[in-house]
């Protein structure tokens, strides 16, 4: 077959009525993607002359998902079944000769399954070829019915079985190759006899046998390619497959992953040789792990890209950062977007960065938000540092220096600059530029009273002495807290 007369078709026009959900079936997610887009990347690779979806519920937001991927979109209104959305294909396969067709709420078939179908599918000569599975339980699928051992003769629908079909364990996945000659007289010959009354794509095959027309089935290798998404756990239960098969990848790629079953992985997230992932972390998005790296238990990274040697210790929140090799943040700390840590950096618990750079070797280690800064090398930020960026309208920045100093507590008000290995005294107020080198000192002066704690102490132990009357009497107040005003 060359790809030039084969077609794709999508079927996810549909609602997903068992879902319960105001979101169209396809557009639900599992292996962090949509299920559709899971299916229109399967089929990419087989390079077809035209990958047709058919979209109906919240069509729009199907097409601006399958769109970028190379697919076009053909709008079925009212959805009458799985065998009208292949009549409204019809004119966008063009000239096609062959199409794989494929429900799009069945998100884990791969490439080469698809291309074992086709490949029975042209050895066989036939009119159809059905990819079926068997499943220990068939519940919910349509059955394939055989004639013999090769030939198919009808698909039947669950709500349509006979006790006998019931039995059946051989199901239909939803994904067929049809020589698109045979199929068009056959789709137009099927009626839509069933209580829905609908025009089902399963009941072409039917016809097909009829008319002494081939009908095979391609056995899936790997029954669990098929599964379809109809209910909540259906999804769970695939999200469950993929995120295993993407873990799987990652430890023959050398990844350490504990307790593998609680780590959620993307499909585009990579990570290198001798990394370690503890229990109960999130990889999501674009993430990219260097070597040797460390993410402890909770942490959840989305688009960070990490060098190697990083540790993320436990429970920290990680978006679109870059972290270079060495650094080390956490427990507990919060990058939101935008920030570059360079290397040998350290972030400790508690604190918060939003589009800031932490130059080489600096330190941040405790209870800080660092928004909009700029940080130079081997500076250190004391507990409780706060850059204030934000005056109720606009965002300013803060630059901090080479070997600064800043002091615990102190606040820096935007837009400041601190020079090269200055120092901000503790609990500093800084609304003015420090030079380089310099102190910066900006709070209230202390003052020691000598022996007031002590004559405290004997004006109240006096007020305590017994016979007099009781403190606790609420009407009258104090002669030493009145004498005090
Ligand atoms: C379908 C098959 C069933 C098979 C099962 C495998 C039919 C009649 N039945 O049942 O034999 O075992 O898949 O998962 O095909 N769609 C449209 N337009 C419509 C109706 C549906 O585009 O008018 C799309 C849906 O969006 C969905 C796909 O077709 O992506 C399949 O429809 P669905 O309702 O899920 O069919 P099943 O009941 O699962
Ligand atoms: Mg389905």
């Amino acid at each position: 077959m060359s790809n030039n007369d084969l077609a794709i078709v999508i079927l996810a026009a549909g609602k997903g009525t068992r879902l319960k959900s105001s979101l169209a079936k396809v557009l639900h997610r599992a292996g962090g993607r949509t299920l559709v887009e899971h299916v229109v990347r399967s089929c990419a690779p087989l390079k077809p002359r035209e990958t047709v979806v058919v979209v109906g519920h919240q069509a729009e937001q199907v097409g601006a998902v399958v769109g970028p991927l190379g697919a076009v979109t053909v709008l079925q209104q009212p959805q009458n079944g799985t065998g009208h959305a292949m009549q409204v294909a019809k004119r966008a396969v063009g000239r096609a000769k062959f199409a794989i067709v494929i429900a799009g709420d069945a998100p884990l078939v791969r490439t080469e399954t698809l291309k074992a179908l086709a490949a029975t599918h042209h050895k066989g000569n036939a009119a159809a070829t059905i990819l079926s599975a068997v499943l220990a339980d068939p519940s919910g699928y349509g059955r394939v019915v055989r004639k013999s051992e090769t030939l198919v003769s009808a698909i039947v629908e669950e709500s349509q079985l006979t006790d006998e079909q019931r039995e059946i364990n051989e199901i239909n996945s939803a994904i067929y190759c049809f020589t698109l000659e045979k199929l068009w007289p056959a789709l137009a010959q099927a009626k839509p006899n069933n209580k829905h009354r609908e025009l089902y794509l399963t009941d072409a095959i039917g016809v097909l046998n009829a008319k002494g027309e081939t009908v095979l089935a391609h056995v899936a290798a790997d029954p669990r390619e098929v599964l379809g998404c109809n209910t909540r756990a259906d999804l769970a239960e695939v999200d469950r497959i993929f995120r295993e098969w993407k873990r799987s990848a990652l430890m023959e790629a050398g990844v350490t992953i504990q307790l593998p079953e609680t780590v959620v992985i993307d499909p585009d997230v990579a990570a290198g040789e001798d990394t370690i992932i503890e229990p109960g972390v999130q990889l999501l998005g674009k993430t990219k792990i260097g070597m040797r790296c460390t993410i402890r238990t909770g942490s959840v990274l989305a688009d960070a890209i990490l060098g190697d040697d990083v540790t993320v210790e436990p429970h920290c929140v990680v978006t679109q950062s870059r972290l270079d090799d060495r650094v080390i943040i956490g427990p507990f700390a919060r990058l939101r977007p935008n920030n570059h840590l360079k290397a040998d950096s350290r972030i400790g618990n508690f604190v918060e960065l939003k589009k800031s750079t932490i130059g080489e070797g600096t330190k941040a280690m405790h209870l800080s938000y660092l928004g909009d800064t700029k940080i130079g090398a081997k500076a250190n930020i004391g507990a409780g540092t706060i850059t204030c960026n934000y005056d109720g309208f606009h965002k300013f920045p803060t630059h901090i220096g080479n070997k600064v100093f800043i002091g615990s507590d102190s606040a820096l008000i935007a837009p400041v600059r601190i020079g090269n290995g200055a120092y901000i005294a503790a609990g500093s107020t800084i609304t003015e530029n420090v030079p380089a080198d310099a102190l910066g000192i900006a709070r209230g002066r202390q003052a020691n009273k000598a022996g007031w704690a002590a004559k405290r102490r004997r004006e109240l132990a006096a007020e305590e002495k017994p016979g007099k009357k009781s403190r606790t009497k609420k009407s009258k107040p104090r002669k030493s807290a009145r004498k005090r005003k």
